[in-house]
C-alpha cells in the first residue's frame, strides 16, 4: 500500500507567527505540500500546487468541516500548528486589574484562544497519519502557565491560554489511544514581533524579542525533537518543558 502525501498546515497564516512557521515548513522541504488556513488570503502566499490555501474561520466550526474535508484529499497532516491568537483588539486590552473585567472580553478570549484551537483538532486530528509519527501543535504562550505567574495581571489572556493547555493535554489523552506515535502538545514561541505583542513589548522571561523566522525556525526545531513521550505537553521554543 502507498503511504499517503505528507502535508503540513500553518491555521493563522496571516499572523506573524503563522506566515513564518508556513515558510519555515516549506522550506524544509519534507512536506509534499504546506497548506495555509485563514480568514484571508496573505498578498504574499504562493499560487502554487504545492501551497494551497484554505479560506476558514476559526471560529465558524462548518469552514473547519469544509477545510478538513478538502484536507483529507489532499494526504495526512503529518504537521498541523495552530498559530492563531488574541491578545488586543478592538474594545480587548489585557487587563491590569480585577476592575477591568469584563464578561464580553473574557468570552471573546476565550473564543479564540481556547475554543478555536479545540474545534481546529476536533476536526483536524483526525486526518493526522496512523502509521507514522505526526506533531498537532497549538500555539501556547508562557503566561497560561499558573505555577508561572508571578506578576498577575492579562486575565484573560492567561485564564484563555490556560483553558487552551488544558485542552491539549486531554485532547493528547484521547489521541494517543487511536494514534500512539501522535504527538499533542501545546508551545511557547518565545517574546516575538508581531502584532499581537507590538504595544506590549519588552524583554520577557526568555530576556529576548525574537523575530517571527527565529522563532518559527525554533519551533519547527522543537517539533522535529518530540517523540510519543512528549504528547501531551508544553514546550517553550528552546524545547525546554514549561510547567503548568
Ligand atoms: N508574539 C508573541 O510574542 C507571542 C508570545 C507568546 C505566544 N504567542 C502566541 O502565538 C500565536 C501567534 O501570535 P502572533 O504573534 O503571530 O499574532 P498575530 O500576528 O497577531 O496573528 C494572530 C493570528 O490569529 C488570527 N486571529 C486573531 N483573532 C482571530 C479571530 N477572532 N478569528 C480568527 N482568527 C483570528 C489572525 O487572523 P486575522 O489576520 O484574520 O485577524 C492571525 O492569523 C498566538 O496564539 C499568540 O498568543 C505570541
Amino acid at each position: 500500500m502507498t503511504e499517503p502525501a505528507s502535508i503540513a498546515v500553518v491555521v493563522g497564516v496571516t499572523g506573524g507567527l503563522g506566515g513564518a512557521l508556513a515558510k519555515t515548513l516549506g522550506a524544509q522541504a519534507r512536506y509534499d505540500k504546506v497548506v495555509g488556513l485563514a480568514r484571508r488570503r496573505p498578498d504574499d502566499w504562493p499560487d502554487s500546487p504545492d501551497w494551497p490555501f484554505i479560506t476558514a474561520d476559526v471560529l465558524k466550526e462548518q469552514d473547519l468541516a469544509a477545510a478538513a474535508k478538502v484536507l483529507s484529499a489532499l494526504g495526512a497532516l503529518d504537521r498541523v500548528v495552530v498559530a492563531t491568537g488574541l491578545l488586543h483588539g478592538e474594545g480587548v486590552t489585557p487587563e491590569k486589574t480585577m476592575r477591568s473585567l469584563n464578561a464580553s472580553t473574557l468570552a471573546e478570549l476565550f473564543a479564540v484562544n481556547a475554543v478555536a484551537p479545540a474545534l481546529v483538532a476536533k476536526h483536524l486530528l483526525p486526518l493526522t497519519p496512523k502509521t507514522r509519527p505526526s506533531v498537532f501543535a497549538a500555539l501556547s504562550a508562557r503566561v497560561g502557565s499558573i505555577s508561572d505567574n508571578r506578576l498577575g495581571g492579562w486575565y484573560g489572556y492567561r485564564a484563555s491560554k490556560a483553558a487552551l493547555n488544558m485542552l491539549i493535554a486531554t485532547l493528547a489523552i484521547e489521541h494517543r489511544r487511536q494514534r500512539p506515535l501522535g504527538v499533542c502538545v501545546a508551545l511557547h514561541p518565545g517574546t516575538v514581533q508581531t502584532d499581537l505583542s507590538a504595544p506590549f513589548r519588552k524583554a520577557g522571561a526568555d530576556d529576548t524579542v525574537f523575530s517571527p523566522e527565529h522563532s518559527a525556525q525554533a519551533l519547527a526545531a522543537v517539533m522535529d525533537g518530540l517523540g510519543a513521550d512528549d504528547n501531551g505537553g508544553f514546550f517553550a521554543w528552546d524545547g525546554s518543558r514549561i510547567e503548568w
